[in-house]
């Protein structure tokens, strides 16, 4: 009998390693053989830290961009956590705000050592915290994997919440994972302080959500569909594999995007089927690493963004409803709103109804560095991507990205 997390058929065009996939096989058949599978359930919440003074105007930005409400403020020593839900189907999202501009973690000398990640040493996305049945068992079985956490010293240390088990920086992606006991039905408390509502925040939430209303985009902007990281490319199989160590997710696949000489693997959880719940996380890796580029002679702006701001999550991707208002595809009333709000797209609107999807890419978050892509399915489309697309997404980050690295260059 085949393993659950090994029954779905691989997608796509990409050629993996002989290495990759005897080893695809075997972690995935023990993962569901020692119950590891069953006991590592969605992802409950996204940790986002962001530079000192820039967590309100973050808020609004969510708040205007996305479906996430404001709901507490958790107040510790040296960090300010705003606790962003939309409902205890969907992941939250804290948005961590370091209070002391001389504070140096670990997570900021992740930053530190890249020219553009530099810029902005607080500001990252740290990773997920997945909701498991039974938090001792899951880390001691990964601790028998090799996996390393942090101890409880360094998590109070780094003001991690103090009832998650949260695993060191992966090599690949430089995120973090960490697990959480939560029965279904009990609320989501994070062990990080006091609560407070915070006047300023709930200002910011509340404007942008007065906005949003007014323009129709609350039903429109649904939740998360998935979260795209971008690693060196050596470590493309490595950074999956290691993923799937350490969740519940399966191997999707991958598609090769050979004129933007880079690929998109796709993981996605065994769990729960529609994204909404728990996120597909994609990897994205250049085909070259970046010094065969001159041989090679294409573009190569996923390398050239790892290069410049380290391995890291780049973008999330948010939902758009199926449908038209005002005579056109959500999507396109969705950009246009939120353009005439002053937030800026790196490109038109890619993609068609016939072909089953639209994309767009944002600009880059001045205060999380993250990209917002907006995606909507039409009709029956269960696909996750076209090539066209994700070929013109890609390129358009590319043309920005290489703007920064010049000014940066020219800043010296
Ligand atoms: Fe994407």
């Amino acid at each position: 009998m085949t393993s659950p997390s090994l029954i779905h058929p691989i997608q796509g065009d990409k050629e993996n390693s002989p290495w990759f996939h005897e080893y695809l096989q075997r972690l995935l058949e023990e993962r569901d053989r020692t119950g590891l599978t069953d006991m590592i359930h969605q992802v409950d919440a996204l940790m986002i830290n962001v530079e000192p003074g820039c967590s309100v105007s973050y808020v609004g930005e969510l708040a205007l961009m996305t479906p996430y409400h404001y709901l507490v403020t958790l107040e510790s020593e040296t960090h300010w956590t705003h606790v962003l839900r939309i409902d205890m189907h969907s992941p939250d999202i804290l948005v961590r705000e370091v209070r002391d501009p001389e504070y140096h973690g670990i997570f900021r000398s992740l930053n530190e050592v890249y020219p553009v990640g530099a810029h902005k040493p607080n500001s990252r996305y740290m990773g997920e915290i997945f909701r498991v049945t039974d938090q001792h068992d899951v880390v001691e079985m990964q601790k028998s994997r090799e996996i390393r956490f942090f101890n409880q010293d360094q998590i109070r240390k780094l003001e991690l919440p103090g009832n998650i088990a949260t695993v060191k920086p992966s090599p690949y992606t430089h995120n973090i994972v960490g697990y959480w006991e939560r029965p279904e039905h009990d609320i989501r408390v994070y062990a990080l302080g006091n609560s407070v509502i915070r006047e300023d925040v709930n200002r910011a939430y509340q404007n942008a959500k007065e906005v949003q209303e007014q323009l129709g985009l609350d039903h429109l902007i649904l939740p998360i569909d998935h979260l795209a990281t971008r690693v060196y490319s050596q470590n493309r199989e490595v950074a999956i594999l290691e993923y799937l160590t350490l969740s519940s997710y399966y191997y999707w696949g991958s598609y090769d995007i050979a004129n933007q000489n880079s690929s998109t693997n796709v993981t996605k959880s065994i769990h729960y089927p529609d994204e909404r719940f728990s996120p597909a996380k994609v990897f994205t890796a250049a085909n070259n690493p970046y010094f065969v580029n001159h041989l090679v002679g294409l573009p190569s702006p996923t390398e050239n963004f790892v290069r410049n701001y380290g391995p890291r999550l780049h973008h999330l991707a948010l939902i758009v409803a199926d449908g038209e208002t005002a005579g056109q595809s959500n999507i396109d009333y969705v950009v246009e709103a939120i353009r005439a709000n002053g937030k800026d797209f790196l490109l038109d609107v890619i993609g068609s109804k016939e072909e089953g999807l639209k994309q767009i890419f944002s600009s880059a978050s001045e205060h999380s560095s993250l990209i917002v892509e907006y995606v909507q399915r039409f009709g029956d489309f269960s696909g996750f991507f076209t090539k066209k697309n994700v070929a013109g997404l890609t390129e358009a980050a590319g043309v920005e990205e290489s703007l920064k690295f010049l000014q940066e260059e020219a800043s010296r």
